[in-house]
């Protein structure tokens, strides 16, 4: 909301804390206040943390006070777990304390038709100097500091992904999800009401924060006369950080149902496309699609993309027919394979195999057939980016084959070229999968998802002037 230096350091102090109080820790652990606290202490925050409850000494090992001004320790951030009426007076107090930022959880707000009392908590807040997340919000997770105040998966993938996300609801799924998934994440941050912090400010924090590589956004709206300010703060930031959205409220219901879930004006969805084409802001269709293409970037050295087009090598004739497809559909470049090339290729398949692109090493290819075919399109500078497909079949081990990729490309990726694999089969090719990613490659389970994958990462290069391609 605000843009001054000294409001960029207090909304640090919502993902860097010294210190976080949990307001309405309660000593049922399986109510929303004693969850948070549960997830603190399990994930073992990297800050001090105290608990404020009228009724207890000490929950989970946690010293517990009866209010934030018995607390005889600085407190930067509380987590305000008590509800929406008793809200105002925390608020206060935390005022008093010196505290820097509220995470206020409760519902019961704007959302249900009392904007008063959240102009009432805000007022306070500003009188104090305190910014406020929410309210109706799940809470908040910094992976690098090992930070998850919120109510909802209690293990998270730590990694480059920042998520921020105006539904709750989507957002405690996509936690567990995530997690399931072995999605990497560097936080994720509920913006519930965004009575005072809000997209344009989060981002801000994450285009200097190093522990987050790439931004996704699940948007209902930006609040009234924001979009000047969101496309010239996204124009800045999608210049150094791709920015993935999910703009909610396509359809002329969805809009109406915005309106009734976070209490925000939706607006013509061809407006929110255009700000988001302006700002660089790549526009994703599902939630899946945004993490696919988050990968993507998360994983990937660097946007600068050269030489002629892309490449697929395959060991399924079918598979390198849908990845084709893909590629056409989504505007990537696949390279025409001059002779010259084509002969190297060659010499990396059985006879019957196709050094056209798809570059097709057949169903009777061995890892060394991949390993050559793999060291070929790294080394020819024509080749600008490469999707590496291999369909299950019983003589290739997808675990051999994916050590055997991995370190190929630590090996030979000196021009750090865009890699993707696509691992389609059985449980063997999850391990396969796991294995590729712990070393940095990102995977797919089908050619569609890693083309269009790739072909984020080549629209993003293109938004910053980075892709060089000779077509
Ligand atoms: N200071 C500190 N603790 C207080 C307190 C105060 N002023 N007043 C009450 N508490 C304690 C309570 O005693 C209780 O602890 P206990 O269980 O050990 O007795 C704890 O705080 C919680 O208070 P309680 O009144 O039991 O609230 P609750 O847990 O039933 O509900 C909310 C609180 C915030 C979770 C609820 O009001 C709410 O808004 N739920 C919706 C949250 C939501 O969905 N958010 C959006 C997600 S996207």
């Amino acid at each position: 909301m605000s843009n001054n230096n000294n409001d960029n350091l207090i909304i640090e102090k919502l993902f860097k804390p010294k210190s976080i109080a949990v307001v309405g820790a309660s000593r049922n652990l399986e109510k929303i206040g004693g969850v948070i606290l549960s997830n603190l202490v399990k994930n073992k925050f990297n800050g001090k943390i105290y608990a404020v409850n009228p009724s207890a000494k000490e929950i989970l090992g946690v010293p517990s006070y009866p209010s934030l001004l018995d607390i005889p320790d600085e407190v930067e951030h509380i987590v305000v777990a008590i509800p929406a009426e008793k809200v105002p007076e925390i608020i206060e107090e935390a005022g008093k304390k010196g505290v820097k930022v509220a995470t206020i959880i409760a519902s019961g707000f704007k959302e249900v038709g009392r904007a008063d009392l959240e102009e009432k908590v805000v007022n306070i807040a500003k009188k104090y100097g305190i910014r406020i997340l929410g309210p109706n919000v799940f809470g908040v997770v910094y992976t690098p500091m090992n930070l998850n105040a919120t109510f909802g998966a209690e293990h998270i993938h730590k990694g480059k992904i920042a998520f921020l996300t105006q539904s709750g609801a989507l957002g405690i799924a996509l936690m567990h999800w995530t997690s399931m998934e072995k999605i990497g994440l560097s936080s994720i941050v509920s913006m519930g009401n965004m009575a005072d912090i809000d997209a344009i400010d989060l981002a801000k924090f994450f285009e200097k924060d190093e522990n987050t590589k790439v931004i996704g956004l699940y948007l209902e709206g930006l609040g009234t006369g924001k979009g000047h300010e969101f496309i010239e703060v996204f124009s800045e930031i999608t210049k150094k950080k791709p920015v993935i959205a999910l703009k909610a409220g396509r359809s002329e219901r969805g809009t109406r149902a915005v309106a009734s879930h976070t209490g925000s004006l939706a607006g013509s969805d061809a407006v929110y496309d255009s700000a988001l084409k302006q700002a660089g802001v790549l526009r994703a269709s599902d939630v899946e699609q945004l993490f696919n293409w988050a990968k993507m970037m998360a994983f990937s050295e660097s946007f600068e993309i050269n030489g002629k087009g892309f490449v697929i090598i395959t060991n399924g004739g079918g598979m390198g027919v849908m990845a084709t497809d893909a590629s056409e559909f989504n505007g990537l470049p696949l390279l025409e394979v001059p002779e010259e090339l084509k002969k190297e290729f060659r010499k990396t398949m059985p006879w019957f195999g196709s050094p056209n692109n798809p570059i097709d090493l057949t169903g009777q290819s061995n890892v060394q057939n991949y390993i050559e075919a793999i060291k070929v399109a790294l080394e020819s500078e024509l080749v600008s980016g490469i999707t590496v497909m291999y369909g299950e079949v019983a003589f290739l081990d997808p675990v051999e084959l994916a050590n055997g990729i991995a370190k190929t490309l630590k090996e030979y990726n000196k021009s750090r070229k865009p890699v993707n694999v696509v691992m389609l089969g059985g449980e063997k090719t999850k391990m396969g999968t796991e294995i590729l990613e712990e070393n940095g490659v990102p995977v797919y389970p089908i050619p569609e998802k890693a083309i269009s994958s790739m072909a984020a990462l080549y629209k993003y290069s293109k938004i910053i002037g980075k892709a060089n391609l000779k077509i």
